[in-house]
């Protein structure tokens, strides 16, 4: 082995694997810039192919994408045993089994990473493990189950919840046993992993009692949209008295939650403490190429010398006419003319008008537009013109508009 390489060892082909595999070849030349090394897959054990001795043997990290208990327990501790870093995507086999795979770590003094094990490319168990560390958690709430998610957004839509599943399975977001997502095991296994991260307790999966959302009814879920409430598979785990509660079970949720807002696939972790009130992190819980990313930080973290961190690594020319959409304000006189006036001078400078209202009458009209994207310099190019109209009464006004909505 070349001493300006590093090699990886694969356990699984499946969808995470796969996409793993996929996104390793693609980020190399990136991995190697972070980590001052090649990234070399060494060898990939799939169902039907490969040997686990020789995949060890061969590789310095191991990556665990098998799912499930065995032989996936088996492999990790013998890998950690041999002094191998492993990185897991495996709630199960963490939440079932977690605290023999720490010892095994700690005592073989390797790195057991798993940040696409809980919420996929969320980075939560880096968040809860590192940058609050020094926080005193009082509770966390979670959407950690895509699957579930995505069906209870499309059973609001109006799909029914067969529907819903078959085209998450299609999205490749459920397990390849469904039931584990909308029984609520799945989430009450990312639960667990978050529990004793942010508690130090140790908690097992057959200690959080998990309901599901098989028997939900879709009218309950319009009904209750009158009343303001959206419904989500929700997992908790908070200080009650003097000890810990840890569950998954479905809520619903007023509109000025943080996780009201989190549709489709997509994940959210909430954490509340007194010092930091409430931090919301979200993003895809699911999907191959999603989790693979989070499998692809990790292996950095694991390979990246501590001073590559700070070291610069390939500049960019620093961009400054930017496009925007923007949203228009002007004040102007009601008379035949005027929107077409500003319409040609938008239409010079290349803006498109996205939506328009005028407000009010005679001289104390108002015209509110936003305009497709355009670069900074045509705005002020054309919001100079218009301020030269006559019918303006006062200097247009002009904010950007972020026009992605992510629903
Ligand atoms: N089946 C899981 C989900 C995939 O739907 O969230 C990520 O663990």
């Amino acid at each position: 082995m070349s001493s300006e390489q590093f090699t990886i060892g694969l356990l699984g082909h499946g969808t995470v694997g796969a996409a793993f595999a996929g996104l390793l070849e693609q980020r190399a030349p990136h991995v190697q810039r972070l980590t001052g090394r090649e990234p070399l897959l060494a060898g990939t054990l799939t169902r039907s192919g490969g040997s686990f001795e020789e995949i060890l043997e061969g590789s310095e990290v191991v990556v665990e994408l098998l799912g499930g208990i065995e032989p996936a327990r088996d492999y990790v501790l013998r890998a950690m045993r041999a002094g191998r870093h492993v990185i897991t995507a495996n709630k199960q086999l963490l939440s079932q089994h977690g605290e023999e795979l720490f010892a095994a770590a700690s005592e073989h003094g390797v790195q057991l990473r798993f940040e696409a094990a809980v919420a996929g490319v969320v980075p939560v168990v880096r968040v809860l493990s590192e940058s609050l560390a020094g926080a005193h958690i009082e509770r966390i709430h979670g959407i950690v189950n895509g699957t579930t998610n995505f069906i209870l957004s499309e059973m609001e839509r109006g799909s029914t919840y067969a529907e819903a599943l078959a085209e998450a399975q299609l999205q490749g977001y459920a397990e390849a046993d469904p039931s584990e997502d909308v029984s609520g095991k799945d989430a009450a296994a990312k639960m667990a992993i978050l529990a004793r991260l942010a508690f130090g307790t140790p908690v097992r999966l057959d200690q959080v009692p998990y309901e599901g959302i098989e028997h939900l009814q879709g009218d309950d879920l319009q009904y209750a949209r009158e009343l303001g409430l959206g419904l989500k598979l929700i997992g908790t785990a908070e200080r009650r008295d003097g000890g810990l509660s840890v569950r998954v079970h479905p809520a619903f949720l007023y509109a000025g939650h943080p996780l009201a807002s989190v549709h489709g696939p997509f994940n959210a972790v909430t954490v509340e403490s007194s010092a930091i009130t409430e931090i919301t992190m979200s993003g895809p819980g699911a999907g191959g190429v999603q989790t693979a990313s989070a499998v692809l930080g990790d292996l950095i973290s694991v390979m990246r010398p501590p001073a590559a961190l700070t070291a610069p690594l390939h500049p960019l020319e620093l961009v400054h006419d930017v496009s925007s959409s923007y949203y228009l304000h002007m004040e102007v006189a009601d008379r035949p003319g005027v929107l077409a006036e500003v319409a040609r001078v938008l239409g010079e400078q290349g803006a498109s008008i996205k939506s328009v209202v005028q407000r009010g009458l005679g001289e104390n009209a108002r015209l509110v537009m936003v305009i497709h994207p355009l670069p900074q310099s045509r705005l002020h190019a054309a919001i100079e013109r218009i301020g030269e109209l006559d019918f303006l009464r006062s200097a247009p006004r002009a904010i950007r508009v972020i026009e992605e909505e992510f629903t």
